[in-house]
């Protein structure tokens, strides 16, 4: 069986039901955002998010959960599907989920519209269902995104990133959002309890490990469904050349800087610039971290019981790190 099959196993019946639901939720009258939003979920990704809300909220209660797991997982992936529109624009990027990005087919215009859309529907659907303890999980995560966005930009402007800052960017754009979906998990069927905290902390943890598996594709060239190496053409600094950075001789460092800063552009000097990090361990030493998070990840979750969902949970953490796409 192929390992996302046997994670999803325990939670296969959810899984499909999310599946309806999280497609009804973006309804709308206008024919053009249908059109849109069916093109969208017709693309579906990998539905990660939903899957630790799922597995988490069955770990935390007994296999036990409610409307509210239902809702707080389309909330999120709803959220997840919005930033993605928009970060193709922001990024300038033309392909997502191994197809057309929506401002490659529809500009970008109708884009940051759709994002608006797609994020407003995720909010409603908390409001109009009084789950405000959800929601309030949800709201931060998005402020943190776009906080760690913009930050991001701040820091390609001046190519000053270290690699704590570089921590801080990952943690607020993608590691809130998975810590989002682990605490709504158990505050879906637990609120107020112990758990809500521990799982918040455990999904921060593996939203780092993913976020620096994110960045080690752009280092390759294997067919992952977006385009790779668009980083230093972008001049976002990520782990692998931001290490090099820190421990290469001032000469290279000057050559470094002089690439990103002004030959960004030029599709030969960039090359160059991978293989220079590759050459001079900067993969490595991003593997390295990567499984420290995964690590801390894995220990938080020794303290439950063993169950079906627990098993999943572990799988997950580690295919996060060993996935393909
Ligand atoms: C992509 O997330 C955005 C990042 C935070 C790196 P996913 O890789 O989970 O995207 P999909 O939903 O599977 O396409
Ligand atoms: C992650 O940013 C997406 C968000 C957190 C909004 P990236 O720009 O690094 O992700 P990909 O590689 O385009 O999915
Ligand atoms: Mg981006
Ligand atoms: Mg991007």
């Amino acid at each position: 069986m192929k390992i996302v099959e046997q994670i999803k196993q325990p939670i296969a019946y959810e899984m499909d039901l999310f599946e309806q639901k999280f497609q009804l939720s973006m309804s709308s009258k206008v024919a053009l955002l249908n059109r849109i939003t069916t093109y969208i979920v017709n693309r579906k990704g990998k539905q990660m998010r939903p899957m630790f809300v799922f597995l988490v909220a069955k770990m935390v209660n007994n296999g036990e959960i409610s409307e509210r797991t239902y809702r707080g997982a389309s909330v999120i992936e709803l959220i997840h599907t919005a930033t993605l529109v928009h970060d193709d624009v922001v990024d300038d990027s033309n392909r997502r989920r191994g197809f057309f990005s929506v401002n490659a087919l529809w500009k970008n215009k109708i884009a940051v519209l759709i994002g608006d859309f797609l994020l407003s529907k995720g909010l409603l659907l908390s409001i109009d269902n009084n789950d405000f303890d959800l929601l309030k999980i949800i709201s931060v995560a998005v402020r943190e995104m776009s906080e760690g966005e913009l930050l991001q930009i701040e820091k390609a402007r001046r190519l000053d990133i270290t690699e704590a800052v570089y921590y801080e960017i990952i943690r607020q754009k993608t590691a809130t959002l998975i810590a989002a979906c682990c605490s709504l998990g158990a505050a879906s069927v637990k609120p107020n309890s112990s758990e809500v905290e521990t799982m918040r902390k455990f999904g921060e943890l593996i939203g780092m490990a993913f976020q620096i598996k994110d960045d080690l594709f752009d280092y390759g060239e294997d067919a992952i469904g977006k385009p790779t190496g668009i980083d230093i053409k972008e001049q976002k600094m990520t782990l692998p050349l931001i290490h090099v950075l820190n421990k290469c001789d001032k000469k290279d460092k000057k050559w470094l800087i002089n690439s990103i800063k002004n030959h960004n552009k030029d599709k030969k000097r960039v090359k160059e610039v991978i293989n220079f990090v590759k050459d001079n361990g900067g993969l490595d030493y991003a593997i390295a971290k990567m499984k420290e998070f995964q690590i801390e990840a894995l220990t938080l979750l020794e303290t439950y019981p063993e169950s079906e969902f627990k098993s999943s949970l572990k799988l997950m953490v580690n295919y996060v790190i060993d996935r393909k796409k």
